[in-house]
């Protein structure tokens, strides 16, 4: 099943899936329920992310397993300032003549909110997905959480 806040997203998306309209903080799923969950580009937007994390705990059964997609920085000082003039600036320039001009701005605001790796690594541990790991993608540019529940 999908799941996200906003009925627009839920209504363009392209899957037989099963959606339901609801908060990810509070999951309409039972305990230890999912098999699994996936998470694309949510977390920095997310009010309380160690309560997502324990809520994934609490919905996936021991030896679940989650992958969580999310944008990053780089830690390459170079591509970190290329990729801060190109997210910074280019792409709220090229979203807002293409849609809405807001929600490009506020998309290299939101990584403000994503903690540092290794603080967001020990979130998911703390938890209850002890071998948390955390893989770079495109240079640094995004970063894949991977991670088994607990058993
Ligand atoms: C950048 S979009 C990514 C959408 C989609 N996952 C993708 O990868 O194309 C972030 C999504 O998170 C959703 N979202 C934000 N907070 C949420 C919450 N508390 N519960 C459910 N969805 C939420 C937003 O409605 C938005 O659709």
């Amino acid at each position: 099943m999908g799941v996200d806040l906003s009925y627009g997203m839920l209504a363009a998306a392209r899957t037989d899936a099963p959606l339901v309209q609801a908060d990810v903080l509070r999951l309409p799923v039972p305990d230890q329920r999912a098999d699994g969950a996936t998470c694309g580009f949510a977390l920095r937007n997310l009010a309380d992310l160690g309560l997502f994390f324990d809520e994934l705990a609490r919905v996936v059964r021991p030896g679940g397993r989650i992958g969580l997609l999310e944008v990053a920085r780089p830690r390459n000082p170079v591509m970190r300032w290329g990729h801060g003039i190109y997210f910074g600036r280019v792409v709220p320039k090229i979203g807002a003549l293409l849609s809405d001009g807001a929600a490009y701005r506020y998309l290299p605001q939101s990584v403000a909110y994503l903690p540092e790796p290794p603080a967001l690594v020990a979130m998911l541990r703390a938890a209850g997905f002890a071998d948390a790991e955390r893989h770079e993608l495109n240079g640094g540019i995004s970063q894949l959480l991977l991670a088994t529940r607990d058993r």
